[in-house]
């Protein structure tokens, strides 16, 4: 078991080995947005500020230094995220967003 912090360190999760970190965030109220669920598109990108992660399968999908997958990772030590309930948006926002 590891615990995630936000980055305004308000909330606290804590993370089994067997789950997926995409699911803990969305169960947390965290609406991550995803497309592929799977390492391809990149869409579930979050910045990691401190921690660790691994990939059963290197991601198609760019990810930079201080990134991860949340869809896809392996959480390996307690980990920062740089996200929050409020300024991350969702898939259904975004798209909503393009209609009219
Ligand atoms: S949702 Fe596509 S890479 Fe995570």
């Amino acid at each position: 078991m590891y615990n995630i912090f936000t980055n305004n360190r308000d909330d606290i999760l804590t993370i089994q080995d067997n789950e997926n970190l995409l699911e803990t965030l969305e169960d947390n109220g965290y609406p991550v947005a995803y497309q592929c669920r799977n390492g391809y598109c990149g869409a579930c990108r979050i910045t990691k500020l401190s921690g660790e992660v691994s990939y059963d399968t290197p991601p198609l999908a760019y990810v930079g230094a201080s990134e991860i997958l949340p869809c896809c990772c392996k959480v390996k030590t307690t980990l920062v995220l740089d996200i929050d309930k409020n300024t991350h948006k969702s898939c259904e926002e975004d798209n909503d967003s393009d209609l009219f």
